[in-house]
């Protein structure tokens, strides 16, 4: 079978890499070849193996009745969308890393590919290698989905990690990440948690049946991770993770919510490091099972991409019923209204806290501002919180994170 990748980056090329390398083993479980007839991108690749494949022009593909499967690893929305969508009128299947791409368009995409009677597949776009879109929808296809959590970014994870394993200042770790090429140079869509957004926003989908946007889920970033505030994790079991979180709740809506986490050390999720993803989802059937392994890179990323191609090449005639429902503005539950329990640091008196909190957990640290305070909440809306933090006399606030 003949396929195109869109694309030829870090996603793109691992794609071509592996198509080539394992091409013996690809045959052998299909029973016919994946060889690749185009490569899309705008650059040019002197002296790369797939050099006399590299085209310019989308349209190229598009017009190629040989072509049956393509591989968009371009990112974004533009013209990524366009391409797609004309791809899957046009007969193909369609594979994708592009957490953007689906987040934002994956219920049109979806029904444009069941019109054409079509595969559009895109495990890679969360948990780059790490099988979890499959697994949600095919595996646990029998368990009414309870809740997901998980670590869906590497950099942030790397920075994390780097933060409390190392005491290193949140700017000195990015500085790293950036270093040692994890994070981007304009490091903004992973730091302010956008990219986790786009991830959880997939998995809610899937596991809920409905398209959730972007726009539907309260997102921080790590941005304002405070070196004392990891310090304060440490010494007492937890670590700090920045989670995409999502929940049923008893009113059948869910709440989702992207921010930075304290994480019980004794939590699978709190054992995951560096730029590593794990996600934990549970099952009113199956209970909790737990997924991790390298959510970036090229090879760990095109190995669910080249996986979807050749489950497409196996579902040529008879499409995979896989997609979900149309986007419910009401769906979401206004994670304002959604019961947390946070840690508090501030500065102020302790027993002002005590007045208006009553028998919190305070939360010592060694070397800490004699005027300090820090305390774990009952479970209470962030609403209600705010306003028994603005109750307190002279308490100046300077952290507010969730307790998983
Ligand atoms: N920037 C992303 C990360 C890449 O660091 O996880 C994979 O989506």
């Amino acid at each position: 079978m003949k396929a195109a990748i869109m694309g030829y980056g870090v996603v793109g090329s691992g794609v071509g890499e592996i198509l080539l390398k394992n091409a013996a083993l690809i045959e052998n479980k299909l029973g016919e070849k994946i060889e690749i007839k185009y490569v899309l991108d705008l650059r040019d690749f002197p002296g790369d193996v797939l050099e006399n494949r590299l085209t310019k022009n989308f349209e190229d593909i598009l017009a190629d009745d040989e072509v049956k499967l393509v591989c968009e690893a371009m990112g974004g929305t533009k013209p990524a969308y366009e391409f797609t969508k004309r791809l899957l009128e046009a007969g193909k299947h369609v594979v994708s890393s592009n957490k953007e791409l689906v987040a934002t368009y994956g219920y049109e995409l979806l029904k444009t590919a069941k019109e054409h009677n079509v595969n559009y597949l895109f495990e890679a776009a969360v948990g780059g290698g790490v099988p979890i879109l499959r697994p949600l929808w095919q595996c646990l296809g029998a368990n009414h989905i309870e809740r997901f959590y998980g670590i869906l970014n590497g950099t942030t994870n790397f920075i994390l990690t780097k933060m409390y394993n190392e005491d290193m200042p949140f700017d000195e770790a990015l500085a790293l990440a950036q270093q040692l090429g994890y994070a981007e140079k304009d490091p903004t869509a992973d730091i302010a948690g956008a990219d986790v957004c786009r991830k959880t926003c997939i998995l809610a989908s899937i596991s809920f049946g409905k398209h959730i946007d972007p726009a539907q889920v309260q997102t921080q970033g790590i941005q304002d991770i405070h070196i004392r505030d990891v310090s304060y994790a440490k010494a007492n079991g937890y670590e700090i993770k920045l989670l995409g979180f999502c929940e049923k709740l008893e009113n059948g809506k869910i709440d989702a919510i992207v921010a930075p986490f304290f994480v019980p050390k004794e939590n699978q999720i709190a054992t995951v490091s560096d730029v590593f993803n794990g996600i934990v989802v549970v099952g009113d059937m199956v209970d909790e099972v737990f997924f991790y392994g390298r959510g970036a890179g090229s090879l760990p990323t095109a190995s669910a991409c080249v996986a979807d191609l050749m489950d497409c090449a196996m579902h040529a005639d008879k499409r995979k019923n896989f997609g979900w429902g149309e986007r419910d503005a009401a769906f979401v539950e206004k994670h304002a209204n959604c019961k947390t329990t946070y840690f508090v640091r501030g500065e102020g008196d302790i027993n002002e806290v005590k007045k208006v909190f009553g028998d919190v957990t305070f939360l010592s640290l060694q070397g800490a501002p004699l005027d300090e305070v820090a305390f774990i909440t009952a479970k209470e809306t962030e609403s209600a919180l705010d306003k028994k933090l603005a109750d307190i006399g002279n308490l100046h606030i300077s952290a507010k994170i969730r307790v998983l």
